[in-house]
């Protein structure tokens, strides 16, 4: 949450903050700024709203200087406004900040009690008037930042300019992400790569409790001590026209199109055909001597993440007879969970940056757990925090509801199954070898549908005005008739809720009524005729039933409104394609009524606060 962007170098640094703002927009966009060194003086632009505001007001009276520092805001402490908006600035510090400082109500009240005025709601500008008091009292800006972060709780990624230091910029993380991107003689800083992808691939990724000093020409980082650090430049191989649009008119969509190439990039690589194999060294410290060492699975998650994770326990409980728990992040890191060194902890994460699924990850590692993250992003907190990661290939996720991200995550979860399974022996080397055969004709099942998606596109602009829409579901394509709901409710805020099909009798039926749409996912396997008496059951009391069904189904004894023939496959990589249709569904609903659908309100991507 929240989008922090610096430069320095040759170029005009408010065009280069301006573009990174635009490729970080979707980390917050309740308000964005800008503050650039030009001509020795300081100029700060900032606006409410989306970036094009800022963009509108820049117009004409655009900046320009060689160093700058820039912001787009999810707003924690203090409502969007133009006071709220960052940077923030005391005397001659300049402050963006990314986090929450927990304790800033008692560092207000003291700051002000010795005179410093606020002009702003916010946590971040106590950080701006600390770094200045020590700055006042003959500190260098270096020693006056180590100084005020002793005084900080809470979380932050943070960038800071001083203004009587203009060829340097200051970087401090805790908990928020910050990447360094190395140019010739040009810096940039960043909350994410696809604000850098433009520029450079060569990447420096800062650590908590790390603080460094950025010149044009350099990079020097210390750690918590002070000690100098010797980082490690990392090549990114995305490219960075995956992190634009493409021609298509939303991020979302483009991302739900390109996931045939999605799959075939997570298992390409992973799968051996006419091996029986699935090839994840990265799994192999997990066994000895031919023996899995962990006795129970925890798998953690947020959102759709943890819907992939509930598909997960279903294959991996079934393909290698493990006991596996699912959690919310949230919910989990305030329990007393029961983990110990004999669990294996999977926290997956997209982002890898997710506040909730780290800080449940830095529980179960304190615990003893071995933990195996499932992560989009390289280099990612997550991703770097676990002792094994297995990377979903998805390339950069810019819509804020994730699509492919979910797809690839189940793609990794069922490999991981696999491998599992067949090292344990749980599994015959023919049976994955089916399973990896299906899997390999998933991209062309994917297009096809994909050839079709007018078709949901009509369905789904019939239903685009309606109050609320059900799902209903059982077995392993439950969790994707929850992440079907939460599509649709996020970018159309039409009121959706996924239901497991059996509880509808203990409750949820009572609000069928004449003419409720509901999405029923019916595939073939050994919960079809339980599903299709559900089906029956809400059709008897005025469903208007939009069905989910493999090809070549007939379910003459049920009047669907429509029906959405999904192709063939089995019930390992069935949920992978019963997703697709559910995010176009939303994508359609969402695109006719005309919301923001890459930035719908309220939410950011990598909810980086919790
Ligand atoms: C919904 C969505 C969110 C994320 C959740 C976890 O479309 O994108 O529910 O899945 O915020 O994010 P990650 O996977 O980055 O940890």
């Amino acid at each position: 949450m929240c989008g922090i962007v610096g430069y320095i170098g040759r170029r005009n640094a408010t065009e280069v903050l301006v573009d990174g703002l635009r490729r970080l927009e979707y980390r917050g966009y309740d308000s964005a700024g800008v503050a650039v060194m030009s001509d020795g003086e300081l100029i700060i632009k900032r606006s409410v709203g989306k970036l094009e505001n800022l963009e509108k007001l820049l117009n004409g009276d655009m900046p320009v200087g060689h160093i700058g520092i820039g912001h787009t805001r999810w707003a924690t402490h203090g409502r969007p406004s133009e006071a709220n908006a960052h940077p923030h600035r005391a005397g001659d510090i300049v402050v963006v900040h990314n986090g929450i400082i927990e304790n800033h109500a008692e560092l207000r009240k003291a700051l002000i009690k010795k005179g410093h005025e606020f002009s702003s709601e916010t946590d971040t500008e106590i950080v701006a008037h600390l770094i200045h008091q020590f700055t006042e009292q003959g500190h260098s800006t270096k020693d006056a930042i180590v100084r005020s972060l002793a005084k900080i709780r809470g979380s932050y990624s943070l960038v800071i300019m001083n203004v009587k230091d203009p060829d340097t910029l200051y970087l401090a993380k805790l908990g928020s992400p910050l990447v360094v991107g190395l140019g010739n003689k040009e810096n940039f800083v960043a909350s994410d790569i696809p604000a850098l992808l433009p520029y450079t691939r060569k990447m420096v990724f800062m650590e908590d409790g790390e603080i460094a000093k950025m010149t044009a020409d350099g990079l020097v980082v210390r750690d918590k001590d002070l000690h100098l650090v010797k980082k490690e430049v990392k090549t990114i191989t995305w490219d960075p026209l995956t992190a634009e649009k493409g021609g298509f008119k939303h991020f979302m969509l483009k991302e739900i199109f390109e996931q045939p190439k999605i799959l075939e990039d997570t298992y390409g690589g992973r799968v051996a055909p006419g091996t029986g194999k699935v090839i994840l060294k990265e799994l192999d410290p997990l066994f000895k001597d031919g023996k899995f060492i962990y006795d129970h699975i925890y798998i953690v998650a947020c959102g759709t993440s943890w819907h992939a994770a509930c598909v997960g326990k279903y294959w991996l409980e079934r393909i290698c007879r493990i006991p596996v728990s699912v959690d919310l992040a949230s919910e989990f890191r305030y329990r007393d969970p029961i983990i110990n060194k004999n669990t294996l902890f999977i926290p997956i994460s997209q982002s890898g940056e997710t506040a909730d699924t780290l800080a449940a990850l830095k529980m179960a590692k304190e615990q003893g757990a071995k933990t195996l993250a499932i992560c989009n992003v390289i280099e990612s907190s997550i991703a770097r925090l676990s002792d094994i990661v297995v990377y979903t290939h998805a390339g950069p996720e810019i819509g804020v509801a994730s699509t492919k991200a979910f797809t690839a995550q189940l793609t990794v979860l069922l490999l991981i199954a696999l491998a599992f399974g067949r090292k344990l022996k749980k599994i015959d080397a023919s049976d994955v070898e089916k399973r990896v055969a299906e899997l390999l004709e998933l991209p062309g099942q994917m297009k096809k549908m994909l050839d079709n998606a007018g078709v949901i596109k009509a369905i789904a602009e019939k239903y685009a005005d309606s109050r609320e829409v059900l799902y209903i579901a059982r077995g392993v394509h439950f969790p994707v008739a929850l992440e079907g709901a939460l599509k649709l409710k996020e970018i159309s805020y039409v009121y959706s809720e996924g239901f497991a099909a059996g509880e509808l009798k203990h409750g949820p039926i009572a609000l069928i009524d004449n003419g409720t749409p509901v999405i029923a996912l019916t595939p073939n396997g050994y919960t079809y005729d339980k599903i299709m008496n559900n089906v029956e059951e809400v059709s008897a009391r005025g469903a208007d039933l939009i069905l989910l069904t493999d090809e070549g189904n007939k379910s003459d004894s049920v009047k669907a409104a429509a029906t959405i023939y999904i192709p063939k496959t089995s019930w390992y990589t069935s949920p992978i394609l019963y997703a697709l249709p559910l995010q176009l569904f939303a994508y359609y609903v969402a695109d006719h009524k005309g919301t923001d659908v890459d930035q719908p309100r309220n939410l950011a991507k990598s909810v980086t606060v919790e």
